[in-house]
């Protein structure tokens, strides 16, 4: 079985990005630029600001962080996004989810510009991925996306089983597969499908994006089946330090010996995701220096 490597896809993609971040530099003066919003003190949360915030210095890339307070109101965490919305030293805005309660996300989500919504989660940019038009695209599917081209992986005429159907994942990850060029079948199952192992046993390419521990198991799989678990699950686990495991939504050791090609967890999709905001950041700089000579 191939372990598709998240860590060496990422490192690639960074680089790549790293580089095409110094020739900004030299053209523009300035590296690309990311405002990262972190309301309240969610750990898990705190933990991916902290390692987006560590892929902006990996690169040079400009990075304005802003910590707010669980009380903090939607009028001035708006105020905050209007300010950077107008900022032109800012490239990229992401607020990071979940927000605390009394904080509407979709408001929220909907304050951004467009233009700088590095996580392709405004309507204006699921609406262009939708009608195949350029716009930011959800980082952790784009992300698949890279590990399959990077690996080689046909999806022409194959079928893509999704599970899971959120905002973030599995819908921006079905209007990829489906998409000209791309020309997956897709089936996208939730949790009221109805014998989930008789589509997910159908499937060339089996995309995990439930959010339960290790659901997938071999009996659920075709044999030679390309299994891409998105899944981050932390599970208690006593004889860790930390006292918890991080697995995925797939038993990998389970589906090991019966799928071609697997990402493990950690160090597949979580790693591709960080890449792919950066590659992000990187596109919205160049939109925001092509406003400026307009
Ligand atoms: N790698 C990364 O960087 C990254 C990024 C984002 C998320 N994640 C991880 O990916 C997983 C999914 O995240 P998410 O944000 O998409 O989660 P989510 O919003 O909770 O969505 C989970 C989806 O799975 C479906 N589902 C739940 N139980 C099911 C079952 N028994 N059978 C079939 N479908 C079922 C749900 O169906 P309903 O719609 O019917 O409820 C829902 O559509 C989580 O583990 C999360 O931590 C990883």
């Amino acid at each position: 079985m191939q372990i598709l490597s998240g860590k060496e896809v990422s490192q690639a993609q960074l680089e790549q990005v790293k580089e095409e971040g110094i020739k900004f530099n030299e053209q523009f003066g300035r590296f690309p630029c990311l405002a990262v919003i972190l309301v309240g003190d969610n750990p898990a949360s705190q933990s991916y600001v902290k390692s987006k915030h560590k892929a902006c210095v990996r690169l040079g890339f400009g990075h304005k962080d802003y910590h707010l307070p669980d009380e903090t109101t939607e009028t001035e965490l708006l105020r905050l996004i209007d300010q950077l919305n107008t900022d032109t030293t800012v490239d990229g805005i992401l607020v990071q989810l979940p927000l605390p309660k009394g904080l509407d996300e979709e408001k929220v989500i909907e304050a951004i510009d467009p233009n700088k919504d590095v996580d392709g989660f405004h309507p204006m940019n699921t609406g262009k991925l939708l009608t195949g038009l350029d716009g930011f695209v959800s980082c952790t599917p784009s992300g698949v996306m890279a590990i399959l081209r990077y690996y080689h992986i046909e999806t022409s005429g194959k079928h893509a089983v999704i599970v899971g159907r959120s905002n973030i994942v599995g819908k921006p990850m079905a209007a990829l597969l489906m998409k000209k060029g791309v020309d997956a079948t897709v089936t996208i199952c939730n949790s009221r499908t109805k014998d989930l192992a008789s589509y997910t046993k159908t499937a060339d390419i089996l995309i995990a994006a439930i959010g339960k521990s290790e659901y997938i198991t071999a009996s659920m799989i075709k044999d030679g089946a390309v299994v891409i678990d998105v899944g981050i699950n932390r599970v208690e686990d006593a004889s860790r330090k930390r006292g918890y495991r991080v697995c995925g939504d797939v038993d990998y050791a389970d589906c090991e010996s019966k799928a071609s090609a697997m990402t493990p967890v950690p160090g597949g999709v979580g790693l591709m995701t960080i890449a792919m905001l950066m590659e992000n950041t990187l596109k919205g700089a160049k939109i925001n220096v092509s406003k400026d000579n307009q």
